[in-house]
């Protein structure tokens, strides 16, 4: 199981509101005792933080604000010593504005070969409208004119925020010089790589227009064709990569942010010479409904077989609503990065359906990736105050959608009052606590045998002692019911019906994500060891 550490939020170790990989690492031991394989860590290069970080200004070095390169030495030294691994977060689609390659271009003027970098291209309608339709993650166009000395001159593209133009990877010396990121992380010791933004990484020649209709949103799962997002040449950096990881002792794991349309485009990026795993976006975005859940189960799998590829599953991310919220809603299904205008959640029902989804989860063949705070069932923050917002989705959205900030709230570990010892007491988080996360807290919940976190530490060493075989074999409870066997060892069952579900002969509890009882509670679930 691979922990997502969402570093801003994680842990301030030097009392400035931010985490920070010194703090970080003093909560190591909290991760191997929930019983984390692997971290993986989001970005902390030299950063103008215009996207929380994802606008690297320097792809080798650490920010002053995180800690220097030496902390992130102790950092996968002491993971090592737990016997937990480290992967480091590579934003290779794009650089910071204020990256000196950036400057430089903008520097040198148009058709200089410092702009051969980017995407710098002349205007449409004499220069005033941009040189196409495509479109920003973060809501509005993906180019930004510049203002030269003598006036607007060239458009440059950027599919996330302005400050965050993107690389041209036909660029020999862009290709070249991530080999020498890659080998420079691989070097210090760390154990994987996750691509950032992997299916952005190519551009069909010529930068045709995508078609998008007004005002679209960056659907990217229901793309087809696109000319900015998965084509096909993405692939020869990934085998780039993965001849270079080979090269290394251990097993150095690469790992794929791809928001892709169905597990065959999917697949793609696990071929046996290219990545080792990916994220299943389709599994995160699925609603609370057995026949969507079962769907995109037997879509992964029966996708992945022929590539030979593992499976991952995951719920949350620092980029999408937080699942206790997001099941709670009607429609439980995930919005795209930040653009989320469902109506409030039922958070009871949420935290119960959240729970359940843990077992289901975590007992599908594979690897899954848990966010921080979702061991506590930390639900999203859904009222910070405008001010307080600082995701770029708020401001390029003109203030309609508010962005993934909620999700991103620092954890509470500790007390009763913020910050919940994430940081030193009297310090204010970068992102206010809700007061209410007083009874959320890794320490009171520590206690307490019942608790989300006590659930998540049950299942994870459940889940490392018991045989469990593949592949899974589905069972029939029920329409609303998914039932399987991993093996004789293991059968998960998932009641998402309304009514409770008899157990009688389906085997002994080993844990159960609600009250133990006769029968399955509704939106509750259950690991058994079949009779
Ligand atoms: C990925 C990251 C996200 C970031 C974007 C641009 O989607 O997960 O947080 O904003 O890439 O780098």
């Amino acid at each position: 199981m691979v922990y997502e550490v969402y570093l801003r939020s994680f842990a301030d170790g030097n009392g400035d509101g931010l985490g920070d990989v010194p703090g970080l690492r003093s909560r190591l031991p909290y991760l191997a005792d929930l019983g984390v394989d692997a971290l993986w860590v989001t970005p902390w290069y030299p950063s103008p933080m215009a996207d929380g970080g994802y606008d690297v200004a320097d792809h080798r070095d650490v920010d002053p604000r995180f800690g220097t390169l030496a902390d992130v030495d102790a950092l996968v030294a002491d993971a090592h010593a737990l016997g937990v691994r480290v992967v480091v977060d590579l934003v290779a689609n794009h650089t910071s504005a204020e990256h000196p390659w950036f400057r430089a271009a903008l520097a040198a003027g148009p058709g200089a070969p410092e702009r051969s970098r980017y995407f710098f291209r002349d205007g449409r309608a004499g220069g005033s409208a941009p040189p196409n339709d495509w479109i920003s993650a973060f809501g509005g166009p993906a180019w930004t004119r510049v203002t030269g000395p003598g006036g607007p001159e060239q458009w440059y593209l950027h599919l996330f925020a302005p400050e965050q133009p993107d690389l041209d990877w036909t660029s020999p010396e862009v290709a070249d010089d991530f080999d020498a990121t890659v080998r420079f992380w691989l070097d210090r010791g760390v154990d994987g790589i996750r691509v950032d933004a992997a299916p952005a990484m190519a551009k069909v020649p010529g930068l045709p227009d995508a078609g998008h209709p007004p005002g679209a949103s960056f659907a990217s799962s229901e793309w087809v064709g696109n000319p900015h997002w998965d084509v096909d040449e993405v692939h020869e950096v990934f085998r780039r990569w993965r001849r270079i990881g080979d090269a290394y002792d251990g097993d150095r794991l690469f790992v794929s942010e791809a928001v892709v349309n169905g597990p065959e485009r999917l697949a793609r990026y696990v071929r046996p010479d290219e990545l080792h795993t990916t994220f299943n976006f389709d599994y995160l975005k699925a609603p609370w409904d057995a026949g969507a859940l079962r769907t995109v189960v037997d879509g992964t799998l029966a996708a992945l077989a022929p590539v030979g590829a593992p499976a991952t599953w995951v719920l949350s991310s620092h980029d999408e609503t937080r699942h206790v919220t997001r099941f709670g809603r009607e429609r439980s299904g995930a919005a795209v990065m930040g653009f989320d205008d469902a109506p409030p959640a039922d958070l009871a029902r949420g935290l119960r359906r959240a729970r359940a989804a843990a077992l289901l989860t975590l007992a599908l063949p594979g690897g899954a990736y848990l966010y921080q705070g979702e061991e506590l069932g930390l639900p999203e923050v859904e009222d910070l105050p405008a001010e307080a917002l600082q995701d770029p989705t708020w401001e390029r959205s003109g203030h309609t959608a508010r962005g993934r900030d909620g999700c991103r709230v620092p954890l509470p570990w500790s007390g009763d009052a913020p910050p919940f010892g994430f940081a030193p007491d009297g310090v204010t988080p970068w992102l206010p606590q809700p007061a209410s996360w007083a009874s959320l807290t890794a320490e009171a919940q520590r206690a307490d045998p019942a608790s989300t976190l006590s659930l998540y530490r049950a299942a994870l060493r459940l889940r490392r002692e018991l045989p469990v075989e593949e592949p899974l074999t589905w069972l029939d409870l029920g329409a609303d019911v998914l039932a399987f066997d991993r093996g004789p060892a293991l059968r998960c069952v998932v009641n998402l019906s309304a009514r409770p579900v008899p157990l009688a002969g389906l085997g002994r509890v080993l844990l159960g994500s609600g009250t133990p009882g006769e029968a399955l509670a509704p939106d509750t679930a259950v690991w058994l060891a079949p009779a």
